[in-house]
């Protein structure tokens, strides 16, 4: 008897296509990103990332409330404070732009999972990471202010932070300086994988965190290596990083993979601003269909095995997935 074998699509029905769907993508998964500004009543458009907003403290809330209603309960925050410094010294005001949307969102939606950002681009004069020495990147005096900013938006409700400056030895300095304020339940989220990349242009203008001299490539990832995420990732594992991290994540399949195939701790892939706004321009020049594009992208994130994704497209995700869409 001679039996032909076919290769079935196990597409005939929706219903057979959706039981044999490899990638499954859940809201819960989802992490949205809000900037925020000093003030009241402010919803300032960010011109390079359109649909995105800058809110003050009073009408970020509505816009959780927004999320809530699609699905999405996790917040990543950036400030944009008024006044930037020579050494960023708005990153750990207590009464800072970050910690009062933080309070004002905890007090409003107690049950919201708040992710603060820690770096201290968004808040000196210079728009690099940390304080300057000589022209440069000064490392170590970083890491204490780094430590500060994160204990500061801990007191103010962060439930997790995210150290972003690449600075070397940051998260064990964060990780102590939590401890050390009775902070030792609040996990640290590293962003240990993070490129020097042209994809973070609209996040800048957003910010106006754009290095002033001098670029981030002497402590940001050259985009040729990707064995060195894996010596970045380690590192952040042995310093006590509770989930990781790889930004941005379109460009950056094959590292999200490596990663997650390296290590047990949960992975979360940042899709960039650049990534949001490239889509958003396509379809506004008709050159693709965003929605379609949207949950391509986001598909591609979470095969190449993120847990997570940050995504200035969630709460458009999230309806996506109640729609049976991704
Ligand atoms: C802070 C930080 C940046 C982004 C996240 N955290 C800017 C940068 O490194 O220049 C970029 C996020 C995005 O582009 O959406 N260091």
């Amino acid at each position: 008897m001679n039996i032909t074998i076919r290769p079935r699509r196990l597409r005939n029905s929706e219903a057979l296509r959706r039981l044999t769907h490899e990638t499954r993508v859940s809201a819960e998964s989802l992490v949205y990103p809000l900037f925020a500004v000093e003030g009241s009543g402010i919803v300032s458009a960010i011109e390079s990332m359109p649909g995105q907003y800058r809110y003050s403290p009073d009408e970020i809330c509505a816009k959780a409330a927004d999320c809530i209603a699609a699905g999405v309960d996790k917040l990543l925050l950036f400030g944009v404070p008024k006044h930037k410094d020579g050494e960023g010294s708005g990153a750990w005001d207590d009464d800072g732009v970050t910690q009062n949307a933080l309070r004002s969102l905890k007090a409003n939606f107690p049950k919201l999972l708040l992710i603060a950002d820690v770096c201290l681009c968004e808040y000196t004069a210079h728009g690099h990471c940390g304080a300057i020495k000589n022209g440069e990147l000064d490392n170590d005096a970083t890491l204490e202010l780094l430590g500060r900013t994160a204990v500061s938006l801990a007191k103010a409700g962060a439930d997790i932070v995210a150290p972003s400056a690449m600075c070397d030895g940051q998260i064990a300095a964060v990780r102590a300086a939590l401890d050390a304020e009775g902070f030792s339940r609040i996990p640290v989220m590293s962003y240990a994988v993070k490129y020097a990349s042209a994809f973070y242009g609209p996040f800048r203008t957003a910010a106006a965190s754009a290095p002033k001299f001098g670029g981030r490539g002497t402590y940001q990832m050259d985009y040729g290596n990707s064995r060195e995420a894996l010596k970045e990732a380690a590192l952040d594992v042995s310093e006590g990083a509770d989930i990781l991290m790889v930004k941005p994540a379109l460009a950056y399949m094959d590292v999200i993979a490596k990663v997650k195939a390296a290590s047990n701790l949960p992975l979360a892939a940042y899709s960039v601003s650049g990534e949001y706004s490239m889509i958003k321009a396509a379809a506004k020049a008709a050159y693709g269909d965003e929605y379609a594009l949207m949950l391509e992208t986001a598909a591609g994130v979470y095969r190449a095995g993120a847990d997570i994704l940050i995504s200035y497209f969630a709460p458009e995700l999230a309806n996506a997935v109640r729609r049976g869409d991704l």
